[in-house]
């Protein structure tokens, strides 16, 4: 599946080939990538490197500019004045690096990252490892192959082998350069409530950027997008898709040069951003995953699905289906108490719900948003018999428990704010703008990841938890780290490596606990979340035909088992709109299904509905969660359907009259 015939490298995929070349001055050229049964690959594996003026030649021996070379890796300095890949402050001040090939191996196996998340099960990795030719600096690229997912993933290291500190002023995880072509770009806008607008605009000249300056990957800019010819739809064309392993903020940029050429480059955002890297010390940029597809964007979604699901997704509820929950928020908001929610439980139970989960409100002082976030012990007044007396209940009538937690946050009306005042992430002395009330807990600092670790493991082993809503509900500013003092420009990063190394330990500690990814619904909805929590809270927005068109956002790069999808009551709690409880439901079904409404405001009738609902999404949740999905071009409205071994699930939505269906190998379900 990888291998080097002379000098260039074939990357080999179920339908795809990647293929870049070793040129005579020691540098990559990238040469294909696209379906391998493309009768005309070999042809347009021709490098043909044009001569124009006004630019520089890299050298005597070579005399040709970099600036006109599709290349695989590249930095300032040398004649190539695109987007680099990485960026180097050198000890002396210049930032000028040459990166040449130095030598190659080929493993079976996959190296994982040691500081953030990765993919995994991979069908072998390529390593190129460059050295810079006057500097001893190196720098290596991975390219990870996954067959059956037709995914390439890339990301790179750096290692500081001279005697002097170094700084690294920007590095990018991938950098294509596909030649003799310009795209149209599908990418994923929207704010709080309002993930995953589908937005397309045809690419000719200047630079096209996708980023996130929130401190997470958000919801502002997803970071997974696609690139495709002008004329793709759902079921034909060819198109590329994209995405990164990494919840802070990213960047993607797309160029389009003068000779109608693309450059694509996927990393951290370099705003604010800066390493300092001493002799021996390495920096490992996140993963980034790239995929192919001559089948239109129904290729891409189900490439990345298979990838999703199969090499991201790990642990106990990998491949295994998710429980019917009902959650606490929208019934009760932070007024919650023990008799409340076994009431509701008891209801819960009748229906067939399978989780029980308690939302916010349960802990510290908390009545409102205004306090108690850090205080990870149970509010008496709410439930005198603590977390354990509430979950007996709740297991007493066959639920399994779950609660909610927001633990990267701080409330400035806390005990935990009132010890550790510099545990937070602000300046000190000065104006905090404020988000939700709560603030950031400097995590980078071990002393305040131990806490969050400690607290938790005491409430997680308190009693039988079976689930847990992970949330983080505001964005940085202000930001400063009092940890890190004087290397403020590592503090978006860093916080990443920290907080993986929490979820990762945690993850291990209760695998059986299922945990969903949340932050104010979808601003951070990630592959690299999904690396430790199977599934994510798409949205706060509930409203069915808001959620339609967010839902159909998501299923470009996510599968249906990663975003939950709940039934909640009407009017709805944003949008004041009422639609019909089918509606409703017909829209959570396609994902991982939840009720999120106060059950005794139904009458018997609807409870049956209900019932019913659940008992059919029960029947077909292998096929929903785990089926082969795809979009249909409708244009009145939006069709989806779901094909595995034999049974097909369809969720059609009538525009003009407003008004779903669902159909079951055909036949519609009432
Ligand atoms: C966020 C989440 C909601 C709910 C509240 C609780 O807004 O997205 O689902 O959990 O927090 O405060």
């Amino acid at each position: 599946m990888i291998r080097k015939v002379g000098s260039n490298f074939f990357l080999e995929t179920k339908n795809n080939y990647y293929i870049f070349k070793l040129l005579p001055n020691g540098y990559l050229a990238h040469l294909y990538y696209g379906n391998k049964y493309d009768e005309n690959y070999k042809q347009k594996c021709n490098l043909n490197i044009r001569r124009t003026g006004n630019t520089v030649e890299y050298s005597q021996e070579f005399p040709y500019s970099l600036e006109n070379i599709p290349l695989e890796c590249s930095s300032y300095g040398k004649g190539d004045i695109r987007e680099p890949l990485i960026v180097i402050r050198n000890h002396d001040g210049s930032n000028t690096s040459d990166f040449v090939f130095d030598s190659y191996q080929i493993a079976d196996e996959k190296e994982k990252l040691e500081t953030l998340p990765s993919s995994y099960n991979a069908d072998g990795q390529l390593i190129v490892n460059l050295t810079d030719r006057y500097y001893n600096l190196k720098l290596q690229l991975f390219y990870s192959v996954f067959y059956e997912s037709d995914v390439i993933v890339r990301s790179c290291k750096f290692i500081n082998t001279s005697d002097k500190d170094v700084k690294i002023e920007k590095f990018n995880s991938s950098l294509i350069d596909i030649y003799d072509k310009t795209f149209t770009i599908t990418s994923f806008f929207g704010n709080w409530g309002n993930e995953m607008n589908k937005h397309q605009i045809k690419l000719s000249a200047g630079k096209y950027v996708i980023s996130s300056y929130t401190g997470t990957s958000s919801n502002r800019n997803n970071p997974f997008f696609m690139l495709s010819d002008d004329d793709t739809t759902e079921t034909n064309g060819q198109c590329y898709g994209f995405n990164l392993v990494y919840s802070g903020n990213h960047y993607n940029s797309i160029e389009t040069t003068h000779l109608q050429r693309t450059r694509i480059v996927q990393g951290i955002n370099s705003e604010n951003f800066e390493f300092e890297i001493a002799p021996e010390e390495t920096f490992e940029t996140p993963e980034a995953a790239i995929t192919f597809s001559n089948t239109g964007f129904n290729g891409i979604s189900k490439n990345m699905h298979h990838f999703v699901n199969n090499h991201i997704i790990r642990g106990n509820f990998k491949n295994s289906i998710r429980p019917v929950l009902l959650n606490s928020w929208e019934a009760y908001y932070f007024f919650i108490n023990e008799e409340k929610l076994v009431s509701l439980a008891e209801k819960s139970k009748k229906i067939g719900i399978e989780l029980f989960v308690m939302d916010d409100g349960w802990f510290g002082r908390r009545k409102n948003d205004q306090s108690s976030l850090g205080d990870w012990y149970v509010n008496w007044d709410k439930f005198p018999n603590s977390l354990e007396g509430l979950c007996s209940r709740i297991n007493d009538l066959s639920l399994q428990f779950g609660i909610w937690v927001e633990p990267e946050m701080v409330s400035v009306d806390s005990d935990l704010y009132r010890c550790h005042p510099d545990w937070s992430m602000e300046i000190r002395g000065k104006h905090h703008s404020e988000g939700r009330n709560q603030r950031i807990l400097d995590i980078i600092n071990p002393e305040v990841s131990n806490y969050i670790l400690s607290s938790l493991r005491r409430v997680l082993s308190s009693c039988n938890i079976s689930y847990v809503k992970w949330d983080f509900n505001r964005i940085f500013s202000d930001m400063y780290s009092p940890y890190l003092q004087n290397r403020q420009k590592e503090t978006a990063h860093r916080y990443y490596i920290s907080l993986y190394k929490i979820m990762d330990t945690l993850v291990k500690e209760f695998p059986h606990i299922l945990f969903e990814g949340c932050a104010g619904g979808g601003n951070r909805f990630d592959l690299a979340i999904l690396c430790y929590f199977p599934q994510i809270w798409a949205s706060d927005k509930t409203d069915a035909l808001d959620r339609l068109r967010i839902q159909n956002g998501y299923s470009y790069g996510y599968p249906l088992s990663s975003y939950t999808c709940h039934v909640s009551i009407c009017p709805n709690h944003l949008t004041r709109r009422t639609l019909p409880l089918k509606t409703r439901f017909d829209v959570a079904c396609f994902g991982n299904l939840g009720y999120e409404l106060n059950l005794n405001l139904l009458d018997e009738y609807e409870l049956e509905e209900v019932r019913k609902q659940i008992e059919f999404y029960k029947k077909h949740r292998q096929l929903i969660q785990f089926g082969e999905f795809e979009r249909e071009d409708y244009e009145n409205g939006l069709k989806w359907s779901i094909i595995k071994d034999e049974q097909k699930i369809e969720l059609i939505y009538h525009q003009d009259r407003q008004t779903t269906e669902i159909k079951v190998n055909g036949e519609t379900y009432e």
